[in-house]
């Protein structure tokens, strides 16, 4: 199987949601080694990609991109080559419309000359955002964003290497059940990951970051199905220091997230993170589920008033449980080995992936939450007893 440039989720740092347009060179020197010291490069954390606002109002006299030189003043190549000094990737953002949604100049008609830009400048990886696009040739909407991102797609295709596409188009048709599912019936074939809804709360957002996290997280349940290796659904960022975010709902945050097998890209002051939040941004145990290599994604088997229960398949026959409790209190619930799809004659072991503590299961699984935390359990099946794995049923022979 031919699982393309991105085998597995990327994993790293953009500024968007915690810092906006207010970017600079000294957030990303400082994140990087900050990164480094703390142990979330070593991680895996291995991507610094550039958001909106690095460029200037106006494109050069031969049409190229330029960053802001007050915000950059060593440029952009020398960031890239900063970045890969030290063991990361640079990626950055442009919009597939006439400008991006900060009113930078966008790459419609310069498709070709900013792909050229970003290579030129180091640069692996791209967000192509969807702001500012307008139909033409009496073309739906939707179809307009398709003709966009393949050209992208097609401009890509002929490079050697490649930059990896980061697809925003999905998420400029969420409201529109009928055009979100034409959308993401392209969107695996363009590119290896695509935002599907709305942003996650910014850090200087009025509203409540839980309910963001919560709309995102029922998107990407129901884009299960278009995930493989190679192309992964991206519910946005991961935003560990937003001050509206008790330390339950930070982890259950990242623990739904590595569940799904979803890009794990922090938007956080990093240096600034206590201990206690780099601990579990770089728990092993949800990284390696997150990057595993058969990238099912966690579907939902039960949701009831309070819990929803999620199961995915692992590479080494393993299954994957999570429980988040949505409710406001503390409840508990039993899972029974039969709703999961396992065989109730058979003892399975099980490792929960926050403590270490390993358990035996038979018939069912007992869980305590308090509200809006998660627990994950890696269950593994005894040798006598087959475990059914859980299927993805896309078709990836089309395209
Ligand atoms: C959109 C995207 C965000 C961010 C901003 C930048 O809102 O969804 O992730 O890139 O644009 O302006
Ligand atoms: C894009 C368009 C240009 C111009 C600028 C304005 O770059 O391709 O023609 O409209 O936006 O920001």
């Amino acid at each position: 199987e031919d699982v393309g440039l991105l085998p597995t989720p990327p994993m790293g740092f953009n500024n968007w949601a915690r810092f906006e347009c207010d970017l600079n060179e000294t957030l990303f020197t400082k994140t990087a080694e900050s990164m480094v010291s703390r142990g979330l490069l070593a991680a895996g954390y291995n991507r610094l990609n550039l958001d909106d606002c690095w460029m200037q109002t106006s494109r050069s006299d031969n049409g190229s991109l330029q960053w802001n030189t007050t915000l950059f003043p060593h440029g952009i190549p020398w960031l890239a080559n900063y970045a890969h000094q030290h063991g990361f990737h640079l990626g950055i953002y442009e919009d597939a419309g006439n400008a991006t949604c900060g009113g930078y100049p966008g790459s419609y008609r310069h498709e070709e000359q900013d792909a050229e830009t970003f290579a030129s400048w180091g640069i692996d990886y791209l967000k192509l955002d969807g702001c500012n696009v307008f139909a033409e040739e009496g073309r739906l909407l939707r179809d307009e964003y398709r003709v966009r991102y393949h050209q992208w797609h097609e401009i890509f295709s002929r490079m050697s290497p490649p930059l990896i596409f980061s697809e925003s188009a999905p998420a400029y048709f969420s409201t529109d059940a009928t055009d979100w599912a034409r959308v993401m019936d392209w969107i695996p074939f363009y590119g290896e990951l695509a935002r599907h809804s709305d942003d996650v709360l910014v850090y200087s957002g009025a509203g409540s970051a839980w309910d963001s996290i919560m709309v995102n997280y029922d998107y990407q349940v129901q884009v299960a199905r278009y995930q493989q290796p190679g192309y992964y659904n991206d519910p946005d960022f991961l935003i560990p220091d937003h001050p509206g975010l008790t330390d339950d709902e930070k982890k259950s945050h990242f623990a739904l997230w590595a569940s799904f097998g979803a890009p794990l890209i922090i938007s956080a002051y990093i240096p600034d993170l206590p201990d206690t939040v780099i601990d579990f941004l770089t728990n092993k145990d949800l990284i390696t589920v997150d990057q595993d290599p058969l990238a099912q994604q966690a579907t939902l088997v039960s949701r009831d008033d309070r819990f929803d229960v999620l199961t995915r398949s692992l590479s080494n026959g393993d299954r994957l449980l999570t429980v988040l409790n949505r409710g406001n209190n503390t409840a508990n619930t039993s899972i029974s080995l039969a709703r999961l799809g396992l065989d109730s004659k058979c003892q399975y072991s099980a490792r929960d992936l926050w403590t270490g503590t390993k358990s035996t299961i038979t018939d069912s699984v007992q869980v305590n939450l308090d509200s809006h935390a998660t627990s994950v359990l890696r269950i593994t099946p005894p040798r006598h007893c087959k475990t059914t794995p859980t299927g993805t049923v896309f078709n990836t022979a089309s395209g």
